[in-house]
């Protein structure tokens, strides 16, 4: 049995007031959600505030990338012992506007991925393909050799303490979401290889759907036997849509 995550990824947006007041309403009324472990992920200079926010209240928090270097000369750079150190239990890792924007390949995120295992914190590993590479027919080409860059190089073993989330870029953003169907095609599809490599693993590890999820779809794209919770951007933004969709996970 899977427990189902729900994590807010808010991106490179808020300020100090704003969340304080997102985070007043997810502590109010996320109480008693067991059935769904529910995270948010605020820009790294927010991190403590949050933390702060938060108290006793069951919301995890998570950072939206990491060094992967231990501590030294890496102006501009985060590492993951710093994460563990304000609260951290998250990292996404290898996001898509990541890889697109900055540059980061297969290599520098698996690299990633095995020190912020090292520290300590669970990585939120994501893949997904672009609407080119979906229309072209290559969609498990992209995602399994995403998934298989960091399998290969850290080790199926470090799946027993990580996420996956499929994110396919031309949802991301876009409120277009990947249908309930194409989802979980996917998902399963991710599920199998790393089931390659080790079933047991394979069955326990959390798979969530990242891309346009909203108030509206998350209950169907979550029905999925192998979508395991959502990574959701702009929604997490909004208290009532994330707790909504928060809820429908809990329900699914
Ligand atoms: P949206 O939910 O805004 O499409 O963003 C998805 C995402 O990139 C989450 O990491």
């Amino acid at each position: 049995m899977r427990t189902a995550i729900v994590a807010g990824n808010w991106k490179m947006n808020g300020n100090s007031e704003s969340i304080n007041e997102l985070m007043g309403a997810l502590v109010d009324n996320l109480q008693g959600l067991d059935a769904v472990e529910t995270l948010v992920c605020p820009p790294a200079v927010y991190l403590s505030q949050v933390k702060s926010l938060i108290g006793n209240a069951s919301v995890a928090l998570g950072a939206q990338n990491a060094s992967q270097f231990e501590s030294g000369a890496y102006t501009g750079e985060n590492a993951p012992g710093m994460l563990v150190d304000l609260g951290c239990q998250y990292v996404i890792l290898g996001h898509s506007e990541r890889r697109a924007i900055f540059g980061e390949k297969d290599a520098e995120i698996a690299a990633k991925f095995a020190a912020a295992i090292e520290a300590g914190l669970t990585p939120i590993l994501c893949v997904g393909e672009t609407l080119e590479e979906r229309e072209s027919g290559n969609t498990m080409n992209v995602v399994g050799s995403q998934l298989k860059a960091v399998l290969d190089a850290c080790g199926v073993g470090s799946f027993a303490k990580a996420v996956i989330a499929y994110e396919p870029v031309w949802a991301i953003g876009t409120g277009k979401t990947a249908t309930p169907e194409q989802a979980q095609e996917v998902h399963r599809a991710v599920r199998a290889i790393v089931a390659e490599y080790d079933a047991e693993i394979a069955a326990g590890v959390r798979i969530l759907y990242g891309g346009s999820v909203n108030a509206a779809n998350a209950a169907e794209l979550f029905a999925n036997a192998d979508v395991d919770g959502g990574l959701v951007g702009g929604a997490s933004l909004k208290a009532n849509d994330f707790i909504a969709i928060c809820r429908a996970a809990a329900q699914a």
